[in-house]
């Protein structure tokens, strides 16, 4: 079959050379430049890589304008419906739904490894006790690289590679929860095995000695569906981290730890608690056109949190879905009157009117509604980009195991365009002027 190519030609002196296309099971093909600078001598240049398909993957496919996304082939609005937050870290880590039998092993295998080293315990100590928790999640998610076999010899075995990830999936709701408790002064709660995985996570957040924590069906299902929609999202800035650590053979743990760094940020995962503070600072429906006005000025560096994603120029599909989510959880808690709520979907009716979000496809993403539900449920607003690191542990671990599988696995490592000084001599400090 002729292989399909693009041409580059560099019209300064008529060389030009056949680049590959590839094409993958959807989304649009890639043009294979990886010889571009042996042939042409230059490099291409794709700052904050708005263009550049960094690797092969078969986990996460994302359809920016037809607002798509699937996790292994399944559509994310089947996957909220029917399944649990488990049973996408297996489908995700497997590439397939698990029997009722693989299922029950799963969960087993997760159950037995939700406990920390008591010595882990230590290093909550030494945060100050007004410390953001993800900061601490950074801390002791490095940490946990200290715990595990040494990975010279076993990050080379699947089965080395696999227990990490379920350690990890394992273990997140416990090192998130014994934060939240560090920083009110609560004694920690230590994970039950007759719980489900988010009972589970409830229960070690909010119960304390002497009152058993009363669960509620469905704020549990709210949270099931939120870490289903966290769970992965393709190569985010995060997983790009995680993965671009995992490539220099780091210990997984370490990579994770700079995964959750990356995820902390306001433009990225921190978003969903930046959502809360704005709508908080907005304050009331009659200050919706001030602000957007501010959010709208392009010398005032403040943005309409919530709004607009590199890849979906069309709604986020979880915005939707956690939109609906939410609506529901509050009619159940009988709080649609939660005046944040309502300058939510004010700020979005305005907003999706509006020409300037309109022309430059800023829609609400997945961060834009996940706050709300997560101060429904009482977590603290200090906590939500917590959340969204649990559920993301899968998506990175994930991708890390799909990285560390490549046969030609090599270390990352892109150029850049040097604008910097000419090459000069050194001059001696007594003849400098
Ligand atoms: C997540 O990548 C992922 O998949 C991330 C994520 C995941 O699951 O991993 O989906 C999770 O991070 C969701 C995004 C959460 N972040 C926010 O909600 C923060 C607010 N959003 C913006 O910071 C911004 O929209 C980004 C960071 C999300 C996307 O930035 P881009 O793609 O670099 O967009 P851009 O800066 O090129 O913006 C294009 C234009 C610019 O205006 P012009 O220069 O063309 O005039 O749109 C404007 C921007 O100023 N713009 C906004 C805006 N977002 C973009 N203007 C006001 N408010 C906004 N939110």
């Amino acid at each position: 079959m002729s292989r399909e190519t693009v041409t580059i030609t560099d019209n300064r002196t008529g060389k030009s050379m056949e680049c590959p296309i590839i094409k993958g099971t959807h989304g649009p093909p890639v043009i294979n430049c990886q010889s571009l600078y042996k042939e042409m001598g230059m490099f291409t240049f794709d700052p904050a890589y708005v263009t550049t398909a960094s690797c092969e993957s078969r986990i996460t496919f994302i359809d920016g304008e037809k607002g798509i996304l699937l996790y292994r082939g399944y559509p994310i609005e089947q996957l909220a419906e029917n399944s649990s937050y488990l049973e996408v870290c297996y489908l995700l880590l497997n590439g397939e739904l698990p029997t009722e039998e693989q299922m029950k092993s799963f969960q087993a295998s997760i159950c037995q490894h939700t406990m920390l080293h008591e010595g882990l315990l230590s290093f909550y100590k030494g945060f100050r006790h007004d410390a953001h928790p993800m900061a601490m999640l950074v801390g002791v998610v490095g940490a946990l690289s200290g715990y595990y076999s040494d990975l010279k010899t076993d990050i080379k075995s699947h089965e080395y590679r696999m227990g990490s990830a379920i350690r990890l999936i394992a273990k997140m709701p416990t090192i998130a929860a014994n934060s939240y408790k560090y920083l009110i002064g609560q004694p920690y709660v230590y994970p039950q095995t007759n719980l489900s995985y988010v009972a589970n996570f409830m229960n070690m957040m909010f119960s304390v000695p002497r009152e058993p924590y009363k669960f509620n069906e469905t704020a549990i299902k709210a949270l099931e569906i939120m870490l289903i929609l966290h769970a992965d999202h393709e190569q985010n800035a995060s997983t790009s981290t995680v993965r671009l650590a995992g490539s220099s053979q780091a210990h997984p743990y370490s990579c994770i730890a700079g995964g959750i760094a990356t995820l902390w940020g306001p433009a990225h995962g921190g978003a969903n608690e930046a959502v809360i503070r704005m709508l908080q600072e907005i304050g009331n429906v009659k200050n919706i056109p001030k602000y957007l006005k501010k959010f709208k000025d392009k010398s005032d560096p403040t943005r309409l949190m919530g709004f607009g994603h590199r890849v979906y120029k069309n709604y986020d599909p979880r915005a939707k879905i956690i939109r609906k989510s939410c609506h529901n959880l509050l009619h159940e808690l009988d709080a649609t009157k939660e005046p944040l709520f309502e300058i939510a979907l004010e700020l979005e009716r305005i907003a999706l009117s509006d020409d300037y979000f309109i022309k430059r496809k800023l829609y609400p993403n997945v961060d834009f509604y996940s706050g709300m539900i997560l101060s429904a449920l009482g977590i603290p607003l200090n906590m939500f980009t917590v959340m969204f690191a649990v559920a993301r542990s899968v998506g990175w671990i994930s991708q890390w195991m799909e990285m560390m599988e490549e046969e030609d696995l090599r270390i990352g490592r892109p150029r850049q365009l040097y604008l910097g000084a000419a090459q000069r001599d050194y001059v001696p400090m007594d003849q400098r002027t």
